[in-house]
């Protein structure tokens, strides 16, 4: 008999989420995830996606991965530390440091396990990290891992996180304090305030650790929010991920080699976890080699953030402050957000609500990821359907 408390655990939480609109229900896509996907049969413009520059289903991508299949076979059989690091691995990781201007790079399983792989690797209870109140889930979870005193300050509120950083330095409780900062903030697309952190951190001697998920491929001609800053030589950990604009699966911390090394040494998911296959490395590779020859993605990407920007502006929705393409359209109540977004699926456009907890309660949205490889067709065609179902429902 399996157990019955754990049946009324999850009937009355799973009827809770249901009543208050904050459910999330799957649509699997049949086929790739473009610039148009197929879900229930249905095609739609997807908007939805984190596959910034269209690399995803990029053929220079895939026939890399073909080949790698092929030379490598289909996984890498072991974890990177027994006899999984192959060569694919460690070229990729080369790769990653040149186009990343630092002196090595470690690469992981994906960008969530890296978070907790290197925070932990690093932090302990004897620590302190300051973290933005809007920090991603997998910063908070390897904050927590690391078990260091967790200190939050306002978002890119600097003056919070001096006054923080200053007590904290001032408690003498602590034997390393982190500021740990996402690079452009995935809900809203605005960008952590860099430069005043990092001369916070030097101030009070702070490790600083970027997580730059949604910065790489996007700002800095695509090397990332550090690169946009000119701050490569004063930021400790520049994390990325390999599943957003890259287009394929993986995570890696760029850095100092000394950093490095100890995080090949200590940093749990790279020591007890398989690593990813040669498909992934050497599709992974090939996408880092097109961002290093050419900024014509990044360039198309910009101008199509840009162009839906306008669009949605104009119609009078509230677009939020974001400064990347990234283009939140914030409707406020969490039903409301899942029904504007039930309704422009109806109309042929694919953009998921996002409600709490991914953000704050009272801010659901309808968050909208224009790609380099939409036309300006597609997004002519997506905010014609915008203004026909906000007016719809009397949002704008
Ligand atoms: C800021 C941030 N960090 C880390 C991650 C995790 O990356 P991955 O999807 O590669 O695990 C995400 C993904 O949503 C993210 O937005």
């Amino acid at each position: 008999m399996t157990s019955k408390a754990l049946d009324t655990f999850l009937n009355d939480n799973l009827a809770d989420l249901k009543a208050n609109g904050l459910y999330n229900v799957i649509d699997p896509v049949q086929g790739a995830n473009g610039p148009v996907i197929k879900i229930s049969g249905k095609e739609l413009i997807n908007l939805s996606s984190n596959n910034y520059l269209g690399l995803a289903t990029d053929e220079r991508l895939k026939n890399a991965a073909k080949e790698a299949v092929d030379t490598h076979g289909a996984g890498a059989g072991a974890v990177r530390t027994i006899n999984g690091t192959l060569d694919l691995h460690i070229e990729l990781e080369k790769k990653l440091a040149e186009f990343k201007g630092t002196e090595a790079v470690i690469s992981y399983q994906s960008g969530f396990n890296c978070n907790m792989a290197a925070i932990s690797a690093v932090m302990d209870k004897h620590d302190a990290i300051l973290s933005d109140e809007l920090n991603h889930a997998s910063i908070i979870d390897g904050c927590r891992l690391s078990k260091a005193k967790i200190i939050r300050y306002g978002h890119s509120d600097m003056n919070d996180l001096r006054q923080k950083a200053k007590e904290a330095v001032e408690s003498g409780l602590y034997n390393k304090i982190m500021v740990i900062t996402d690079g452009v903030f995935s809900m809203d697309g605005d960008v952590a305030k860099l430069p005043e952190i990092v001369e916070i951190a030097e101030e009070f001697d702070l490790i600083t650790y970027v997580d730059d998920a949604h910065g790489s491929g996007v700002l800095g001609k695509g090397a990332g929010t550090v690169k946009h800053f000119g701050l490569q030589d004063r930021v400790d950990f520049q994390m990325g991920t390999l599943s957003k604009a890259i287009g394929v699966i993986g995570g890696y911390v760029a850095g100092k080699a000394n950093l490095i090394d100890w995080l090949k040494v200590r940093s749990r998911p790279f020591l007890f976890s398989t690593a990813v296959s040669p498909a992934d490395a050497a599709a992974s590779k090939r996408a880092v080699e097109i961002l290093m020859e050419s900024t014509e993605l990044h360039d198309k990407l910009w101008d199509n953030g840009n162009y839906l920007k306008a669009g949605l502006k104009k119609l009078g929705f509230n677009i939020g402050n974001s400064e990347t393409p990234i283009t939140p359209c914030i409707i406020g109540e969490e039903k409301a957000a899942q029904e504007f977004s039930k309704r422009l699926f109806e109309n042929g456009v694919y953009a998921k609500s996002i409600v709490f907890p991914t953000v704050p309660k009272g801010t659901g949205r309808v968050r909208n990821m224009p790609t380099a490889a939409h036309t300006k067709e597609m997004l002519d065609e997506a905010i014609s359907v915008y203004e026909k179902v906000g007016k719809e429902m009397g949002l704008i």
